[in-house]
């Protein structure tokens, strides 16, 4: 089991006190790694982090907008000026803000969207492969999602209003692109890219009145009969994060009960 262990590691998630950034981000931590909670609310990550240090792991929030260059470089130049090394990058964050249906969406709403989820990831991850490539060694995950895998399934959202927006997709399919071209660059530095796709996150849905039939029906397609819950993405990141898949890279790991099966 020692080699699932991520000790001495130093590990960045991005919106690391998210929906899926929360159980990232304590997965690491549990399996030894310090781990950098980074978004625009530093006081959310701060709290986060606070509650993993009082369960005994490593944990700290770290202000980062992914959506201006300047912080970008200097969060990036403060975690290597602090910890001297960055061994694990988890891009994570996402911005929903501007992701629409296609004739909804205007000029400003496909910049804004691309701002984060485009321009934001390549700088970020610019910036911490460049710190990685002169330690020779690093691991970068890249949060997916089904929706970049296979097309939406729009008869799923039924009559809720609720759909599946265009640029989304499009960003989403790019991430796994993405993740092979980082594993095919970087692998003679001793870089490894893998993306984790996600299927629907359940403590982000239930509850939300107006959109059982969306609930109903999701379950319905997915073979496990259920969404994702917390301790679904902890393995599959300590996993890919960990010398147990040394030899594991480009990889795009499906985590969604079997959604994209079909
Ligand atoms: N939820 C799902 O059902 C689902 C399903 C499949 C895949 N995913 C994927 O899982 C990942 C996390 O999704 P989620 O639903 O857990 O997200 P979420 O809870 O909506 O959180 C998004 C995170 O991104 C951060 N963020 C947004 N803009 C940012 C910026 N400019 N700079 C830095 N951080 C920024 C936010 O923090 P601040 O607001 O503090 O900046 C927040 O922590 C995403 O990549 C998403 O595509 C989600």
């Amino acid at each position: 089991m020692s080699m699932f262990r991520l000790d001495g590691k130093i590990a960045i998630v991005t919106g690391g006190a998210g929906y899926f950034g929360k159980p990232l981000s304590l997965a690491l931590a549990e399996a030894g790694a310090q781990v950098i909670i980074a978004s625009r609310d530093v006081a959310k990550c701060d709290a986060y982090a606070a509650k993993l240090r009082a369960a005994g792991w490593k944990a700290e929030g770290w202000a980062l907008d992914q959506g201006e260059e300047a912080s970008i470089d200097a969060f990036t130049a403060g975690v290597v000026a602090k910890y001297g090394q960055i061994d694990i990058l988890v891009n994570n964050a996402v911005s929903r803000e501007g992701v629409k249906d296609l004739e909804a969406l205007s000029k400003a709403d496909i910049e804004n969207a691309q701002l984060i989820n485009t321009t934001g990831l390549f700088l970020l991850t610019k910036a911490v492969v460049k710190v990685m490539r002169v330690q020779q060694s690093g691991n970068i995950i890249n949060i997916g999602s089904i929706q970049g895998v296979v097309g939406p399934n729009f008869p799923v959202y039924g009559d809720t209003g609720m759909s599946s927006p265009v640029n989304y997709t499009y960003d989403k399919w790019g991430m796994v692109g993405f993740t092979k071209w980082l594993a095919n660059y970087y692998g003679k530095f001793n870089i490894r890219a893998n993306c984790i796709s996600p299927g629907g996150y359940g403590p982000g849905v239930r509850g939300s009145e107006g959109r059982e039939e969306f609930i109903e029906n999701y379950k319905r397609l997915t073979p496990l009969g259920r969404f994702a819950e917390d301790d679904d993405i902890k393995g599959p990141v300590v996993f890919l994060a960990s010398p147990a898949a040394a030899y594991i890279t480009g990889h795009n790991l499906l985590v969604d009960g079997g959604w994209t099966n079909w």
